[in-house]
């Protein structure tokens, strides 16, 4: 892709969560867009519901439209599920694709997987994605981690500032990190930090609840004080409203009945494999993995449970605002630099 032309026209194939918001996102900032979907249906759907933005969105049914309908050099959003999918799209786009044309996988791809696919030498420019927000930012703003080359950066740059978050002072969160899988490492670091953090945000939560017996909405309050301070972040900032949030059918708090098991998709547990392999020490996101790992297990959960009985309720000496101060510590050393 020449660096010289900036893409005006782009396209985007997988029209999921993420993939639709991101299409109305840079349908918005004034990019037409052409979308394609495995399901042509779902490509209709989303047309046909994009209200006053379907004029700048070109529905197609086949890879081939797809293709045809943005000009040369091309620029195409993969947002489909990592792993086998995306090789599986590469393959079924090469036919249709010239060399200086581009094609971006933003999904949350291993990033050895990218290095990988770069390294393949593929008959057309391939760069790596780092997408941050779910879908709330894919539609107004998300955080966007870039890998590849620079010239083909230099391509996208324009519209992928155009469509990313702002911080404070103006600034869009989008940067070029290096070259192949260097945008798909941060964005899987980004998520081990995130791990960090939940699991952190989770066990104040259970000292709260089990070792001091403080009500769901005392602890939802305590969050929210939080969040005036310096922990002010998104997590924090929901976690009192979640822990607030009432049950209508039990009459109690929403949280007592949600099945604490989680599972993972697999950035966090990427980041501690990577630490690993470096000997890099990053033992507060090692732990949220393996707290993670915990929780998916409920059945042994319950087996030990039977054997130990449940925790005890009550009884822990410890106030907010310690709690307050090990949560600030636990996330400076969670977003510590520990890659070198
Ligand atoms: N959800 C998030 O918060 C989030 C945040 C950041 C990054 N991501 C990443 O973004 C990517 C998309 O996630 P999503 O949440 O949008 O997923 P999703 O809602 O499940 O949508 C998946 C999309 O990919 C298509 N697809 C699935 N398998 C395919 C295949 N084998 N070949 C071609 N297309 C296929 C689906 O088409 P059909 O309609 O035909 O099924 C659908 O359009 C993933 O890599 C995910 O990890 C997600």
């Amino acid at each position: 892709m020449n660096a010289t032309e900036p893409v005006r026209h782009i396209g985007l194939i997988g029209l999921g969560t993420m993939g639709s918001a991101l299409a109305l996102n840079i349908a918005e900032k004034g990019f037409p867009i052409a979308v394609w979907n495995r399901t042509v249906q779902v490509t209709h759907d989303f047309h046909a519901t994009a209200g006053g933005l379907a004029a700048m969105i070109t529905p197609t049914e086949t890879l081939a439209a797809l293709v045809a309908a943005i000009p040369p050099p091309r620029a195409i959003i993969l947002m489909v599920p990592a792993g086998q999918a995306v090789d599986d799209q590469l393959a079924a786009l090469t036919p249709h694709l010239d060399p200086d044309d581009l094609v971006i996988d933003a999904g949350n791809a291993n990033f050895h997987d990218t290095n990988r696919r770069t390294a393949a030498g593929l008959p057309f420019h391939f760069m790596g994605l780092g997408v941050s927000g779910g879908e709330e930012g894919a539609r107004h703003g998300p955080a966007i981690m870039v890998g590849g080359a620079l010239q083909d950066w230099a391509s996208v740059e324009p519209m992928l500032l155009a469509i990313a978050a702002r911080s404070d002072d103006g600034t869009p969160c989008a940067a070029y990190l290096g070259p192949e899988g260097a945008g798909h490492f941060v964005k899987a670091v980004h998520n081990g930090i995130e791990y960090a953090d939940m699991q952190m945000i989770a066990e104040v939560y259970g000292v709260m609840r089990d070792g001091l017996n403080m009500a769901a909405a005392d602890i939802g309050d305590t969050f929210a004080r939080w969040n005036d301070g310096v922990l002010r972040s998104y997590l924090v900032e929901i976690s009192g409203i979640v822990a607030k949030a009432h049950d209508r059918v039990s009459d109690g708090p929403l949280l007592d009945v949600i099945l604490d098991a989680a599972g993972q998709k697999g950035t966090g547990r990427w980041t501690v494999i990577e630490a690993q392999n470096l000997a890099a020490p990053i033992p507060v996101i090692e732990a949220a993995v393996q707290a993670r790992n915990v929780s998916a297990r409920l059945a042994e959960r319950a087996a030990g449970q039977a054997v130990f009985g449940p925790v005890e309720a009550g009884g822990m000496d410890i106030s907010t605002e310690d709690l307050e101060h090990a949560l600030i510590a636990g996330k400076i050393l969670a977003m510590r630099k520990a890659f070198r």
